[in-house]
Formats: structure tokens, sequence, C-alpha cells
């Protein structure tokens, strides 16, 4: 798998002449990047930034979104540190956007920065999502957060430098950045006694493959699908104790959405169209917990 940085070349390329693996082949590519060169991004570059954040503010399950970007040279965000705990070197500007807490509101929101993200990624610009390392009152002030609203996430936006810091370094070696789990321990067909037989899914592999490699909050990849009768599960494996770490969001529900938007935009290049409904099959466990069904047929 390649997991080098985006080469803009062969991205316009395959947007070109293969509009139908561009998102497949930015899933494969996006990393998180947290040195950054500093300095202003070009105002054509501002503006498509600003029309994307536009496009993609309504969740599939209907949360609309404010996102915003920030400029920490701005005169308003001056005085403030937005602080990353070290975590994210050289970031003049950050993406971050609000909702009321709730579950379906944390799934949306993971779905549409990701969707963010990628397009992000296209345009050759790092990113690095970051629930946990950022100053969240530093963050409210500079969004001017309402009240009862939060901040699930955050991320930097800029060029990457060509070669990673060593802060970045060190993170991705203890998060184990660069690894994902494996089908047998992510996919089933009816309980986890059962692993999928990727036969039984052969239409949906890319779909599948593609919420594999996704990112997730400290790279627990929390997400686990169960086929049944044509319609796929998607299940929350839960890291004990992560959901009290972070009382103001729920990393691990943003992870699902996060896993939900690879999945559409793998099978929207497949033209396998989802219809996502909640409504748990009698039968289903409590663990892992039941989130939400993609539809298929
Ligand atoms: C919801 C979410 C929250 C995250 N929060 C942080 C964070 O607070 N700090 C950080 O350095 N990385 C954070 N990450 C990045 C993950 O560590 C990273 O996605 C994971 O290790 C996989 O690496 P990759 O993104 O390079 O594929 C977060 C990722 C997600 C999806």
């Amino acid at each position: 798998m390649n997991r080098n940085p985006p080469d803009l070349v062969y991205l316009s390329r395959i947007r070109t002449h293969a509009m139908n693996q561009y998102f497949t082949a930015l899933i494969n590519q996006r990393t998180s990047r947290r040195t950054f060169r500093p300095g202003k991004l070009p105002g054509h570059l501002t503006e498509a930034v600003s029309q994307l954040l536009a496009a993609h503010g309504t969740g599939p399950l209907g949360t609309l979104i404010p996102f915003r970007l920030i400029d920490r040279q701005d005169l308003d965000n001056q005085q403030l540190k937005l602080g990353t705990y070290g975590f994210i070197q050289g970031a003049r500007y950050f993406i971050a956007g609000f909702v009321a807490p709730a579950s379906t509101a944390f799934l949306d929101y993971g779905y549409c920065l990701e969707r963010i993200i990628l397009e992000l990624t296209g345009l050759g610009l790092g990113t690095c999502w970051l629930g946990g390392t950022f100053d969240r009152g530093e963050f409210s002030k500079a969004m001017r957060l309402p009240e009862n609203q939060t901040i699930p996430a955050v991320t930097p936006v800029g060029y990457p430098t060509s070669l990673r810091g060593l802060g970045d370094r060190i993170i991705r070696l203890s998060a184990g950045s660069a690894n994902r789990l494996s089908w047998k321990n992510l996919f089933f067909e009816h309980d986890t006694g059962h692993p999928l037989d990727p036969a039984h899914s052969a239409a949906h592999h890319d779909q599948l493959e593609a919420v594999r490699l996704a990112p997730s909050a400290s790279n627990k990849q929390p997400w686990r699908i169960f086929l049944d009768q044509g319609q796929y599960h998607f299940s929350l494996c839960r890291t004990p104790g992560y959901r009290n770490k972070f009382l103001a969001t729920d990393l691990q529900m943003v992870d699902i959405g996060i896993a939900m938007c690879h999945w559409d935009l793998a099978g929207s290049e497949k033209g396998l169209p989802t219809r996502w409904s909640v409504s748990k099959p009698a039968g289903f466990p409590d663990e892992p917990e039941y989130i939400i069904t993609a539809n298929t047929d």
C-alpha cells in the first residue's frame, strides 16, 4: 500500500482519467501530518477550503455543522494560543466545527470532516484529526462557541513539511499509526465467532477495505461490521475508559462516522449507493454496541 504524501500531478491525473477511483486513492494516500511549513496559504486555496467547508456541512443523519477555517494570524485570534500541547508544529490554519452533543451529531461530524479531509488531501494539503490534544477553551473562543454546543475535534491544515518532525514520528510509533487490524478482526457474519467470508461480500470488498484503512482516535479502529442478509450492521467496540477520558466529545462515535464516510465514498465509485438506517436487529448482542445499518439493496 502506497502511503507516501500525495503527489499533485498523480492526483490530478487520476482525477481526470479515473474519477471512479479518486477517493479510494485518497483514502490510501492520507496519513496524519503534524509538521507544517509556516506561512500564508495562497488566496485561491483558502477560498477553495472555505468552499469545501460550506459544501460538506450536512451529515447523512441530517446534522448541520458550521465549519470554519481559523487563521491564527487573524486579528481576533492573535491573543489566542490555539494550542495543541506541542503535538502540531508550524500550523497557521485550523478547521473546526461544532454540534449539540448527541450520538448522531458525532457520527455526522466524523463523516463530514473526514470528507473534507480527503478533499484537502487531494489538494496536496496535510491534516491531522485532533480530538484530544487541542486547547478546547481557546478554540471555543475562536469559534465563538454557542452555549450547549461542543467542538468534537479539529484539524490543522496546510502544506506539510516533506519530512515528518521527530514529535510526529514518535506519536506515530506509539499509536502504531501505520498498522491496521486485519479483516478477520473487523468483519463478521452474524456474530464475532464467524469472520466474514470475503466471497460473501465480494461486491462490497472495496467499501470494507476503505473502512479498514480509516483513521481513528489513538488508532483504536473500534468499528466492527456484521453482514446479515445483505445488510451491513456497523457496531462499536469501545475501548474501556476512553469515553470518560474526553467528556466533551465521543471520539469513538466520531470514528464510526469516519468509517461511514469511507464506506459511502468507496461505494459511490462502484455505483453502489447506501441507505443508512438505525434499527437494531432483534437478537443483536449488546457488545459490540450496535450503531447503524448500511442497507445496500
Ligand atoms: C477522532 C480522532 C481523534 C484523533 N485525535 C488525535 C489527537 O488528539 N492527537 C493526535 O496527535 N492524533 C489524533 N488522531 C490521529 C490518530 O492518532 C491517527 O489517525 C491514527 O494513529 C492513524 O494514523 P493515520 O491518521 O496516519 O492513518 C485522531 C484521529 C481521529 C480519527
